[in-house]
């Protein structure tokens, strides 16, 4: 078990965002949660990867009991997250953007290894390599935010609504590439309110209603289920 999750929960004030959440990502798994705008996806990854304080349960990852680590602790311990909304930073090239995300790691030969792997991964940033980010559709900045992240040399990627704001050939491209890294053997913890997307390529799906955990299933058996179709597929 590479993420395990037990109690969870997160506060703002008075408003109790995620209640006592379970969730389990085992190594090498692609898991989703799903739920509406507001149901606490973004809130859930903060309080995992520190950003944000958790008001109760415990967070294990690798074995260690990470709950109240600053986040560059969870950083280093391999929590790479790609934040909603990409927040590239717009200024500065997609190469210098990628490099930012290798800050804390020493191995320049890897490094150099590793922005050849997104540009393969992302040929499009590989041919606008000295562009500004702020220059970018919105698809290649979401593909800039991953292959920033995948610098950082994540265990476990977290990855924030990914498809938001993109029109349907770019949410498959870059849909195509989470399995394409989680194939290579990146462990990947994804949140979408595009639930259909989601849950078909996920190994294991959980639904989260105003911040409960309200079903958890192997995604082919949520994507089957004619509540689950209803309330979040529209079909
Ligand atoms: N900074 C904040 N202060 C107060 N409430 C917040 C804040 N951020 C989010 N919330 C509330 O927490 C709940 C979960 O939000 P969020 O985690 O952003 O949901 P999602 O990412 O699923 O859209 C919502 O009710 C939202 O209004
Ligand atoms: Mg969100």
């Amino acid at each position: 078990m590479l993420l395990e999750v037990a109690g969870l929960s997160s506060d703002y004030g008075p408003v109790h965002a995620i209640h006592q959440a379970d969730l389990q990502v085992h190594t090498g798994e692609l898991a989703a949660i799903v739920g509406g705008n507001g149901a606490g996806k973004t809130t859930l990854l903060h309080t995992l990867s520190g950003l944000h304080p958790s008001s109760g349960g415990r967070i294990r990852f690798a074995g260690l009991d990470i709950t109240r680590w600053p986040t560059h602790r969870i950083v280093a311990a391999g929590i790479c997250q790609v934040p909603e909304g990409r927040q590239v930073f717009a200024p500065l090239s997609v190469e210098d953007n990628l490099r930012l995300g290798a800050y804390r790691i020493r191995d320049h030969g890897w490094v150099q290894r590793e922005l050849e792997h997104v540009y393969t991964l992302f040929p499009i940033l590989a041919e606008r390599r000295r562009q500004l980010a702020g220059t970018l559709s919105g698809g290649q900045q979401q593909m800039l935010a991953i292959g920033r992240a995948l610098l950082g040399r994540p265990r476990l990627l977290l990855l924030d609504e990914p498809s938001m704001g993109l029109a349907p050939l770019l949410v498959e491209e870059i849909f195509r590439v989470i399995v394409e890294l989680n194939s290579q053997g990146v462990t990947i913890l994804l949140v979408e309110q595009n639930a259909r997307a989601a849950l078909t390529i996920a190994n294991r799906g959980y639904i989260l209603e105003t911040g409960r955990i309200v079903k958890t299933a192997p995604a082919a058996e949520l994507l089957a289920d004619d509540a689950v179709r209803r309330a979040y597929l529209g079909y």
